[in-house]
C-alpha cells in the first residue's frame, strides 16, 4: 500500500492497515461544511461529527439534547466538504439505546440522508445487540468507551473513568465484546493511560484515544477545543494549537472601530 498521506479515500480498510503498520490516526471533530473542507485539505483521516455538536454548536450544556435531525444537519454540511476523510456521524442519545430496530432505523436514516461513512455509538454490553443489528445491514460502526458523555447522568461527572480494577476489567471486557461483533474501530475516552494502551495491544481495530493517553493507535479532538474557540472547557488532555476566540474577537472589533470611525469601506471598496 501507498503513503498513507497519499491515499485518496481513507476507507475502515486504511484504517486497520495504519494499525498493522504502526501509524497513526489523526481525528477530529467537525460539524459545518467550512470546517470540513479545511480539516480534508490538511490531511485529517477521519472526521467525527459528533454530538459534541450539542455543546460547542448548540450551547446546551450536555450532549443530551441534540436530535437526530441536527445530527443529520450537521453530517450533511461536512460530507459536503470532504474528498478524502473518512466520515463518522455520531448517534445521539435516545436513537439506539435499549432498541436494536430503532437503533437500525436512526443508523440508515444517518447513511442514506448524510452520505456519512459510518455511526459511532457509545456504551458496551448494553448497546450490544443495536451494534450488532446496524453492522448486518452493512454500515460501519465506531465504538466509544471510558468516559460516555450520553450518560452523564448516571455517573454524575467527567472525572476520569476505569480507575478502579472493577470497571477497568469491564472495560476490556466491553471493548473486546464490541470488537467481536464487528465495529470497525474504537473511542476511548479519559481513561488511565496504561489501560488504554492495554486494550490497544489487545485489540486488532484501530484505538482512538481522547485523554486516554500516547499509547492508543489515534487521537482525537473536538475542534473547537483544540484551536481555542471554546476557551471554557481546559482539561489536562486538551493541547490548545490555537487562541482563536481571541483573534476572532480581535477581528471583529476591528470591523466594529472600522464601521463607526467611517474607514471602512474606502474609494477601493465601492463600486
Ligand atoms: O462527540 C464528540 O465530540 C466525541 C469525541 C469527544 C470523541 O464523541
Amino acid at each position: 500500500m501507498a503513503d498513507f498521506k497519499s491515499i485518496k479515500r481513507v476507507t475502515t480498510h486504511v484504517l486497520f492497515e495504519m494499525k498493522l503498520r504502526g501509524e497513526k490516526i489523526a481525528m477530529l471533530t467537525a460539524y459545518d461544511y467550512s470546517f470540513a473542507r479545511i480539516l480534508d485539505e490538511a490531511g485529517i483521516d477521519v472526521i467525527l461529527v459528533g454530538d459534541s455538536a450539542s455543546n460547542v454548536m448548540a450551547g446546551y450544556e450536555t450532549t443530551l439534547p441534540i436530535t437526530l435531525d441536527n445530527m443529520i444537519y450537521h453530517a450533511s454540511s461536512v460530507v459536503r466538504g470532504v474528498k478524502r476523510a473518512l466520515v463518522v456521524v455520531d448517534m445521539p442519545f435516545g436513537t439506539y439505546q435499549g432498541n436494536s430496530r430503532e437503533a437500525l432505523a436512526s443508523a440508515i436514516r444517518i447513511m442514506k440522508e448524510t452520505g456519512a461513512h459510518g455511526v459511532k455509538l457509545e456504551g458496551g454490553i448494553e448497546v450490544a445487540e443495536s451494534v450488532e443489528r446496524i453492522i448486518s445491514a452493512g454500515i460501519p460502526v465506531m465504538g466509544h468507551l471510558g468516559l460516555t458523555p450520553q450518560s452523564i447522568h448516571k455517573f454524575g461527572t467527567y472525572v476520569v473513568r476505569a480507575r478502579e480494577e472493577e470497571e477497568a476489567l469491564k472495560l476490556l471486557e466491553d471493548a473486546k465484546l464490541l470488537q467481536k461483533v464487528g465495529v470497525f474501530s474504537l473511542v476511548l475516552e479519559k481513561i488511565p493511560a496504561t489501560l488504554a494502551g492495554e486494550v490497544t495491544k489487545q485489540l486488532k481495530i484501530p484505538v482512538i484515544g481522547i485523554g486516554a493517553g500516547r499509547e492508543t493507535d489515534g487521537q482525537v479532538l473536538v475542534l473547537h477545543d483544540m484551536l481555542g474557540i471554546n476557551q471554557e472547557f481546559s482539561p489536562r488532555f486538551l493541547r490548545r494549537y490555537h487562541n482563536l476566540h481571541d483573534e476572532i474577537k480581535g477581528a471583529v472589533q476591528a470591523y466594529i472601530d472600522d464601521v463607526r470611525s467611517r474607514n471602512f469601506p474606502n474609494e477601493k471598496e465601492q463600486y
